[in-house]
C-alpha cells in the first residue's frame, strides 16, 4: 500500500546548483528559493557549508542564507561536512542541517576526503552541538545502489551507515542512489534490508535519474513504506564528486505522479513550472523534467 501523503524535500538550490561550473548570482539563487516556497514546497535545501575550494558554487551559501525571506512553515536545510561548517550554518540562522556520509568507501573519500568511519567520527560532535542548539538533523547516505568507483554496494553496509546516523540523532536518513544506477526490484530489496535496522518513516528516498530510474524507483519504495522523496526542480543537478552522475528527479514529475495517485503533497504545479522556467532560463539549460516540457517549457 502507498503513503496518503508525501513530503517532498526540494533539493535543487543545492544539489541542481553545486555542479553549475558557470556562476550564479546570489539574487538568482535567492529568487528560485523563494519562488519554490511560493509553489508550496516545505522544505527546501538553500545550500551547503563545504570547503569552497571543493565546491566554489556553494561559498555564497551564507549570503543566500540571509537574503531569503523565510516564510513560516518551510525549512531551509542546508549540508554540513564539519564542525566549521556547523558554525557557519548556526551563524547563517540554519534551523536544519544535513550532515552526508557514504556507504562507499572510495566514494566518502573522493567526496568529503575520508573514510566512512572517520566521517561518522567527525558527524557526531557535529550532531550532538547541533542537537544542542536545538536544530534538526537529517543524515545523507550516498551510494546506497552503486558507486563511481567500487559498483555494486551491499545494502548491509548502507543500512550500518544509516542505523549509526539515526543512532547519533538524525531525524531522518535520506538513502542517496548518487549515481542513479538503482532500479526498482533493487530499491525495495533496499529498503527492505535498511528498514530492519531504521524505521522506516524516518528513512527518505534521493534518486539521481542518470539511467531514467528515478520515478519507477519512487514508486518502488513507496510500496514498502517511505514517505519523504528528495527531487530537485527541473531536474537539475549532480554530484561533483560522482563523475556521470546526472540531475535529481525532477520535483514537477514526482508531483504530477503524486497528483495522479491521490496523494497528497500541497504543491502547486504550475508556480513550480514557473520555478524550474525561471531558473533554467537563467542558467541557459532545457529542463530535464518531462512534465514541464510536455507544458511548453524549453
Ligand atoms: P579537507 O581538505 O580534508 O578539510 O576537506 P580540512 O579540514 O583539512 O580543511 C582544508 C581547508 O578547507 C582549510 O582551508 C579549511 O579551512 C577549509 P585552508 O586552510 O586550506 O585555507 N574548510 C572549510 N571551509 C569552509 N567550510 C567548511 C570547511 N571545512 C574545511 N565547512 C571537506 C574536507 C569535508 C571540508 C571537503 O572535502 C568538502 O568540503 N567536501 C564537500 C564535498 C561536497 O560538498 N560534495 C557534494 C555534496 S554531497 C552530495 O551531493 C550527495 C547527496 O546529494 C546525496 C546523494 O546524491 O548521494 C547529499
Ligand atoms: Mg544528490
Amino acid at each position: 500500500t502507498l503513503p496518503r501523503a508525501v513530503r517532498i524535500v526540494e533539493v535543487g538550490p543545492r544539489d541542481g546548483l553545486q555542479n553549475e561550473a558557470q556562476p550564479v548570482p546570489v539574487a538568482v539563487k535567492v529568487e528560485l528559493i523563494e519562488r519554490l516556497a511560493a509553489a508550496g514546497l516545505t522544505a527546501i535545501e538553500a545550500g551547503s557549508f563545504v570547503s569552497p575550494k571543493w565546491v566554489p558554487q556553494m561559498a555564497s551559501s551564507a549570503e543566500v542564507m540571509a537574503a531569503i525571506t523565510r516564510c513560516p512553515g518551510v525549512s531551509y536545510p542546508v549540508l554540513v561536512p564539519n564542525l566549521q561548517g556547523l558554525e557557519q550554518a548556526l551563524a547563517a540562522g540554519a534551523a536544519d542541517i544535513a550532515v552526508f556520509a557514504a556507504a562507499s568507501e572510495s566514494f566518502s573519500k573522493k567526496n568529503i576526503n575520508c573514510t566512512i568511519a572517520e566521517s561518522l567520527d567527525r558527524f557526531a560532535p557535529v550532531i550532538d552541538k547541533a542537537l544542542a542548539a536545538g536544530l534538526v538533523v537529517r543524515g545523507y547516505v550516498s551510494c546506497v545502489l552503486g558507486c563511481p568507483y567500487e559498483g555494486d554496494i551491499a545494502a548491509e553496509a548502507v543500512a550500518d551507515v544509516a542505523r549509526r546516523l539515526l543512532d547519533m540523532g538524525c531525524a531522518e536518513i535520506s538513502l542517496g542512489d548518487t549515481i542513479g544506477t538503482g532500479t526498482p526490484g533493487k530499491a525495495q530489496a533496499l529498503i527492505e534490508t535498511v528498514a530492519a535496522r531504521v524505521p522506516v518513516e524516518r528513512l527518505a528516498a534521493h534518486f539521481h535519474d542518470t539511467y531514467g530510474q528515478a520515478l519507477a524507483n519512487i514508486f518502488a519504495v513507496m510500496e514498502k513504506g517511505v514517505a519523504a522523496v528528495d527531487s530537485s526542480v527541473a531536474g537539475l543537478g549532480g554530484c561533483p564528486y560522482a563523475k556521470g552522475a546526472s540531475g535529481n528527479v525532477a520535483t514537477e514529475d514526482v508531483v504530477y505522479m503524486l497528483n495522479g495517485l491521490g496523494i497528497t503533497t500541497g504543491i502547486d504545479l504550475d508556480k513550480l513550472v514557473q520555478a524550474g522556467d525561471f531558473i533554467c532560463r537563467e542558467l541557459g539549460r532545457t529542463t530535464e523534467s518531462k512534465f514541464a516540457r510536455a507544458k511548453g517549457c524549453a
